[in-house]
């Protein structure tokens, strides 16, 4: 896979990322289990294949532990591997002060075998106050202090709310931000921000292309999106993409994750895969040749969602 620079952290990665949300065992969010040997699995099988990126969280359930146990088992990253965690509260806590961020980093290290980290984000910003996360003993500073101390290679922002997004942007101390369920098919809300990052020569990296699962199960089998449930009017939407993608004898999941590949400004994009038969249905998706007219009913479709996210959810996200 043609590598593309991770902005101006002199890394370079795979247009596919592995996210590992769904193989830490989340079954409030995924709907199914996923043991420890499947998702141990599924790490040795990226870390062998032509990948070399994952992203990874503190708060993942059990997924940092799992890949260290990956990680062990191979005798560390490849070389040229880039992995990606996040700073979160502990488990059942708010609070991500700066002490807090250090602690999670630390925790991360111990998880992952690892002596330090190349890309550390702050993990959904939305649920702190901007104020103090920003503030003296705040979040932001300790991530700097932490990459001037060489614990952290590269810092960066992960989370949802695009207007906030951009705040943190602003602060012009970050590298990286991680964008989620905002350019994919049914959302491109994220635009300003996939912007903003390219300006600033920040790497931009895509997570979730499939909504969290809609826009590769269905929305009859997968009726949320985003992690909520999704309004009539954007499952329709998402069945009138699959019948033109059916037209064409093509899968919505390879248009669906083509939409986000194709746009030069994301640096990669993070698709959540817990088996290893993923990777090469993951390949083969990205492979897969798509017409120009049938690109051309998909945006026409995929349009609709540009005005945000509240087309598809009654919820706050
Ligand atoms: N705030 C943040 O930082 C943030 C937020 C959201 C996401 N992310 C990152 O982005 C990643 C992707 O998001 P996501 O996992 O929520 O959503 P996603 O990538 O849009 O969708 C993941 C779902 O799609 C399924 N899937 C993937 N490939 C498939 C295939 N070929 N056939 C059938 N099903 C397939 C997965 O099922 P299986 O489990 O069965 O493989 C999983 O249920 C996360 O894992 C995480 O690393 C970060």
């Amino acid at each position: 896979m043609q590598k593309r620079p991770l902005g101006s952290t002199g890394l370079s990665v795979t247009p596919i990322c592995e996210g590992t949300s769904p193989l830490g065992n989340f079954p409030a969010q995924y709907g199914y289990e996923v043991g420890e040997t499947q998702a141990v699995d599924t790490i040795l099988r990226i870390l062998e294949g032509p990948l070399n990126f994952i992203d990874t969280s503190n708060n993942y359930f059990d997924a940092e532990r799992r890949i260290g146990i990956a990680l062990g088992k191979r005798g560390g990253l490849p070389q040229d591997f880039v992995l990606a965690t996040k700073v979160d509260p502990e488990p059942g806590s708010t609070d991500l002060s700066g002490a807090r961020a250090r602690a999670s980093v630390e925790e991360s290290l111990n998880r992952l075998g690892l002596d330090h980290l190349q890309l550390v984000f702050i993990h959904d910003p939305e649920l702190h106050d901007f104020d103090a996360a920003t503030g003296p003993g705040g979040v932001v500073e300790a991530m700097v202090a932490m990459q001037q101390e060489g614990l952290i290679d590269h810092i960066g922002v992960a989370g949802g709310p695009i207007d906030l997004m951009l705040r943190y942007v602003d602060l012009g101390v970050f590298q990286a931000v991680i964008s989620h369920n905002r350019y994919t098919l049914v959302d491109q809300s994220a635009r300003p921000l996939i912007d903003a990052t390219e300006n600033r020569d920040m790497a931009f990296i895509n997570g979730a292309p499939y909504g969290g699962g809609m826009l590769v199960k269905g929305p009859d089998q997968h009726p949320n999106y985003c992690y909520s449930p999704a309004s009539e009017a954007t499952k329709d939407r998402v069945r009138r993409m699959q019948d033109a993608c059916r037209q064409f004898g093509l899968p919505l999941a390879a248009a669906a994750l083509q939409f986000s590949l194709r746009e030069s400004a994301i640096a990669s994009t993070i698709v959540g895969m817990s088996t290893p038969k993923r990777l090469d249905q993951t390949l083969a998706l990205a492979d897969t040749q798509i017409p120009a007219e049938l690109w051309s009913a998909l945006d026409e479709l995929a349009r609709v969602g540009r005005s945000g996210i509240e087309e598809y959810s009654s919820q706050t996200l």
